[in-house]
C-alpha cells in the first residue's frame, strides 16, 4: 500500500511525478503529495483525497524543478488528512521523505526525538524518518552541506528503523540528489537517458525507460546524475539492469472507461499467455521455473497453499485440481493465519504462495515462515521481480501483464490456469493417464476462445445488473470447483459496489443462510452441467420456494426449467475447468452493478491493490 515515485533529471519533475502517481493510485488514495527541489529550497504540495485534488492544487500553483519525490497514501497511522499526507519534512524544511510500509518502533523513536525537542506535525510513523535523517545530517562531521552527507545520514537513520519500508529522501542541501532505500517494501530504480527514477513498481517508469533495477532488501541507492547501490554493510553492490517486459500502453486504460473492464476483456489473451509454451502434446505441462527435478516433485507428500483475497480463492480451486489429478493432499490457508500458528511442515511438504503483486505482507511473511521451517516454497506471481518472486525457491509467473484495477480479475483466471498446469504436471507423474492429460490440455487450449464468447454476453449481463443493482444483500452459491468461484463472485461484488454478499457451498445454504432468503435477497447460482448439477438444482428449488430471485450461470447443456429468473449461458468445458469460465460473468456483473451505483470501480473505498502491511 502507498505508492512512491521520485525523479531526478532535466525535465519538469512536477508533471512526471503526478503522472507517475496516477499509475500508482491503485496502491492507495487517501491523500497525495509531492516535494520538488527548486534551487536550495524544497517546495511541498499535499492534498487530502484522490490524486485529482493534488493535480488541481498544482495546476493552480505549479512548481518548476527537475528533482522531486511524490506519494499516494493508504492510511495506516493517522487519518487521511493533509497533515498526515506525505512527503513529510524536517522542522527546518530542508529534508523530505516519502515512505511505503510501516515503521514498527516509531513510537519509541518518537519519544526519544520529542525529548530532544523535536515537534511532530503528523500522527504518522513515517515522520520519525525525516527527523532522524535531519538529526544525523547535522551531527555528521561534514554536516551542513557537503555532498555525500545525505547518504550517510540516511544510512545512519536506517539502522534505527524496524519494520518495512521503501523510502526516498530529498534534501535542500544537496541539489539533484535523491537517496532511496528498501527493506520489506518494494523499490525499483528506472535508468533513463540522463534521468533516473525511483518507484514502488515499474508502472510509472515504463513510459520513460524500459531499463530497471529491482533493488534488494536492505539496499540503499544514491542518485546523483548516475547511481550507486550499497548493501547493509555499506559495500557497493552491482544489481542487474533488466528490461521491463511490457509496454506503456499496457498500463494505459485505452478506450475502456475503467481498468477493471479492460482487464476483464483482456482475459482471452492473458489466459493464453499463461498457457503459452507450457502445454505439451503428451498431455502434461512444462513449467521450467519450478526449479525442481522430477525426483523432487515425485517425493512430495503434502502441499500447502498460502495466499490472501482473490489469490486465496484461486488457491482453493487449485486444491481441488491438485487433489483430483495427483492425489497429493492439499491445504489452503489464509497467509495471515498460516504465519501466526505452528503449521506442520516436513521436508516433503511443498508450499505454494500465490500473489498477483508479489508484495502482500502476509503472504511474504508466510513464505518466510515456511522457508524457516525447511519447506521448499514456490511462488505463483504476476509481478516480475517482486519480493515474493525473488524470495521463493522457484515458481511460475502468470504473464498476465500489469493489473491496475484494485479488484483482481485477470490475475484470478491466470492463477487458476497456472494451478491447472501444476496439477497436470503433478498428476501425470502419479495417477493421471496420458489420455486424461491430453483431454485436459485440449480443453485448456479452448478456454481463451470460450472466454471471448462469454464477453459477448456483456450487454445481457449489464441488463441483469440494472434489475438487481438496488438490492443490498446477495448470496452466491456453487459446489465443487465452483464453490471457490462463488466466494470470488461475492468478493468482487463487495469490493467494488459495497453490497453485502456471501459466497457459500450450495448445500451449506440450508445450515444458515437460507434464513435470510426472501424476495429482497437475490441468489447467484453457478450450475454447470457436471456431476453435481442435480444437487445444485435442488438447492435452487429451495431458494425459489422461499421467494428468492435467482441468477443462474450455467452451460448450454443444462436444463434449468423455470427455476432461474435470469440465466447466463457459458460454453461447456470439463468440470474441473469451469471456474475459468464461470467467474467471468460474475466479474462483469459486479462491474456493472458498481458502475450503476456510482461507485469508483478502479479505486474502491478503503481498499488497496497491494497490501504491504499486516
Ligand atoms: C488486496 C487486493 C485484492 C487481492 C489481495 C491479495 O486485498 O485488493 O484484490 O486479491 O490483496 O493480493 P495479491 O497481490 O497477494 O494477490
Amino acid at each position: 500500500m502507498c505508492g512512491i515515485v521520485a525523479y531526478t533529471g532535466k525535465r519538469n519533475a512536477q508533471q512526471i511525478l503526478v503522472e507517475g502517481l496516477r499509475k500508482l493510485e491503485y496502491r492507495g488514495y487517501d491523500s497525495s503529495g509531492v516535494c520538488i527541489q527548486v534551487g536550495e529550497k524544497l517546495n511541498l504540495v499535499r492534498a487530502k483525497g484522490k490524486l485529482v485534488e493534488l493535480d488541481n492544487a498544482l495546476k493552480t500553483a505549479p512548481v518548476t524543478g527537475n528533482v522531486g519525490i511524490g506519494h499516494t497514501r493508504w492510511a495506516t497511522h493517522g487519518a487521511p488528512s493533509v497533515a498526515n499526507a506525505h512527503p513529510h519534512t524536517s522542522e527546518d524544511g530542508k529534508f523530505a521523505v516519502v515512505h511505503n510500509g510501516i515503521i514498527e518502533n516509531y513510537s519509541i523513536i518518537k519519544a526519544v526525538l520529542e525529548k530532544e525537542g523535536v515537534v511532530f506535525r503528523s500522527e504518522t510513523d513515517t515522520e520519525v524518518i525525516v527527523h532522524l535523517v535531519s538529526k544525523f545530517y547535522k551531527a555528521l562531521p561534514n554536516g551542513g552541506g557537503k555532498p555525500g552527507d545525505l547518504a550517510k545520514a540516511v544510512s545512519e537513520a536506517l539502522t534505527h528503523l524496524e519494520g518495512a519500508f521503501g523510502i526516498v529522501v530529498v534534501s535542500a542541501h544537496e541539489p539533484g540528489v535523491l537517496v532511496g532505500a528498501r527493506r520489506g517494501s518494494p523499490l525499483v530504480l528506472g535508468v533513463g537517458e540522463n534521468e533516473l527514477f525511483l518507484a514502488s513498481d515499474v508502472a510509472p517508469i515504463v513510459e520513460h525507460t524500459q531499463k530497471v533495477v529491482y533493488l534488494d532488501d536492505n539496499d540503499m541507492v544514491v542518485l546523483n546524475g548516475t547511481y550507486k547501490i550499497t548493501n547493509q554493510a555499506n559495500a557497493e553492490v552491482r544489481r542487474e539492469v533488466q528490461n521491463i517486459e511490457f509496454s506503456a500502453e499496457e498500463v494505459a486504460r485505452g478506450n475502456f472507461p475503467h481498468f477493471m473492464l479492460k482487464e476483464i476483456f483482456e482475459q482471452p489473451n492473458t489466459v493464453l499467455n499463461s498457457l503459452r509454451g507450457r502445454v505439451l502434446p503428451d498431455g502434461t505441462a512444462k513449467l521450467q521455473g519450478l526449479n525442481l527435478v522430477t525426483q523432487e516433485l515425485r517425493s512430495i507428500q503434502r502441499i500447502i497453499i498460502a495466499a490472501c483475497g482473490t489469490s486465496f480463492y484461486a488457491g482453493k480451486v487449485g486444491e481441488y485440481l491438485i487433489e483430483e489429478l495427483s492425489g497429493i493432499p492439499v491445504e489452503v490457508e489464509y497467509a495471515s493465519e498460516f504465519r501466526y500458528r505452528n503449521p506442520i511442515i516436513t521436508d516433503r511438504t511443498l508450499v505454494f504462495v500465490i500473489s498477483q503483486s508479489g508484495e502482500t505482507a502476509d503472504t511474504l511473511a508466510a513464505l518466510r515462515e515456511a522457508k524457516q521451517k525447511g519447506a521448499t516454497v514456490l511462488g505463483i506471481c504476476n509481478v516480475v521481480g517482486s519480493s515474493i518472486a525473488r524470495e521463493t525457491d522457484g515458481g511460475v509467473y502468470l504473464h498476465a501483464g500489469p493489473e491496475i484495477g484494485v479488484a483482481s480479475t485477470k490475475a484470478f483466471t491466470s492463477q487458476v490456469t497456472v494451478l491447472t498446469l501444476i496439477a497436470l504436471l503433478l498428476g501425470r507423474m502419479r495417477r493421471t493417464s496420458p489420455d486424461e492429460g491430453m483431454k485436459i490440455c485440449k480443453a485448456l487450449n479452448k478456454i481463451p476462445d470460450q472466454i471471448k464468447e462469454i464477453l459477448q454476453l456483456n450487454d445481457q449481463i449489464k441488463s441483469i445488473a440494472k434489475e438487481i443493482k438496488d438490492h443490498t444483500n446477495f448470496l452466491f452459491l456453487g459446489r465443487g470447483y465452483n464453490y471457490p468461484v462463488a466466494m470470488e463472485g461475492a468478493l468482487k461484488l463487495k469490493e467494488i459496489s459495497y453490497i453485502h454478499a456471501e459466497g457459500y457451498p450450495a448445500a451449506e445454504m440450508k445450515h444458515g443462510p437460507i434464513a435470510l432468503i426472501d424476495s429482497n435477497m437475490p441468489t447467484v447460482v453457478i450450475a454447470p452441467s457436471d456431476g453435481l448439477f442435480d444437487k445444485v438444482l435442488s438447492n435452487m428449488q429451495e431458494v425459489k420456494a422461499r421467494g428468492g430471485k435467482i441468477i443462474a450461470i450455467t452451460d448450454a447443456e443444462a436444463n434449468l426449467g423455470k427455476l432461474a429468473d435470469w440465466t447466463i449461458i457459458i460454453p461447456k468445458t470439463m468440470h474441473m475447468l469451469t471456474p475459468l469460465l464461470s467467474v467471468v460473468p460474475l466479474q462483469l456483473l459486479a462491474y456493472h452493478v458498481a458502475v450503476m451505483r456510482g461507485c469508483d470501480v478502479d479505486t474502491p473505498r478503503n481498499l488497496a491493490k497491494s497490501v504491504t502491511v499486516e
